[in-house]
């Protein structure tokens, strides 16, 4: 029981609702370091150039997606979780939560990452104050991404950041605090919203005749 408990898990969950831990995931490199870690990935799900670190009692799961999911990084460690809700799309995507424990990485349904996208939970180095020497950067939560958000190439998300649902990030923007209406389009560095009542759709707009 003890072995058991300790060993860390791959656990895919097929189409029907059955759980294997005997499975691989093509396009998917799972790797695990020290104990306790589990990464649950649903199908159907299309994986090209992936990896996953899981470390330290981390947690990662991935719900299915039609949408293929290439070059996308997760690095979480510490008692840390990154969840991906379905129909997630990447072309290519860091994520890192791997410095402070127990924060979560939170990224919600029908969310379009371009490529060069960097989600990171932490500063990975502290700031402090020289008057009192007290530490002015330690993260609190970690990121959490609405349904429905798009992100442009190159954007960048800092720490306890939340972006609500039917949100556009522009292109290179560099987040770096959180936004509560829905539905606008936030962009630049630091971004800041540009427009309002927006929504946005995979299909490019000569579809849209
Ligand atoms: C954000 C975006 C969608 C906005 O498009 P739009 O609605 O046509 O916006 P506009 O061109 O009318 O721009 C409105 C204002 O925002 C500014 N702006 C637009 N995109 C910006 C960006 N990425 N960063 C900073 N400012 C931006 C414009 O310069 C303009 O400023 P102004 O009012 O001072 O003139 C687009 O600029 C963008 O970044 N697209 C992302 C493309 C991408 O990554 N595709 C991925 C394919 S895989």
């Amino acid at each position: 029981m003890e072995e058991e408990i300790t060993k860390n898990k791959l656990v895919v969950i097929d189409a029907e609702g059955n759980i294997h831990e005997d499975r691989t995931v093509e396009g998917l490199d799972v790797e695990f370091r020290t104990t306790y870690s589990m990464v649950v990935i649903h199908e159907p799900i299309h994986f090209e150039n992936c990896h996953i670190l899981a470390e330290s009692n981390s947690y990662v799961e991935i719900f299915p997606s039609t949408y293929e999911i290439v070059n996308l990084q997760i690095s979480a460690k510490n008692h840390s979780e990154v969840i991906i809700q379905e129909n997630f799309a990447c072309r290519e995507a860091l994520i890192e939560n791997h410095d402070e424990p127990n924060l979560k990485v939170s990224i919600g349904k029908d969310c379009m990452f371009s490529y060069g996208i960097i989600i990171r939970v932490s500063d990975g180095h502290t700031i402090f104050s020289t008057e009192d020497s007290s530490i002015l950067n330690r993260p609190k939560v970690g990121v959490t991404i609405g349904d429905h958000v798009w992100v442009g190439m190159r954007a960048s998300i800092l720490k306890d950041v939340t972006i609500p649902n039917n949100t556009i990030i522009g292109a290179g923007s560099l987040v770096t605090k959180s936004f509560t209406e829905e539905n606008t389009i936030i962009a630049g560095t630091p971004a800041k919203v540009i427009k309002k009542n927006v929504n946005w759709h995979h299909l490019h707009t000569d579809f849209f005749k």
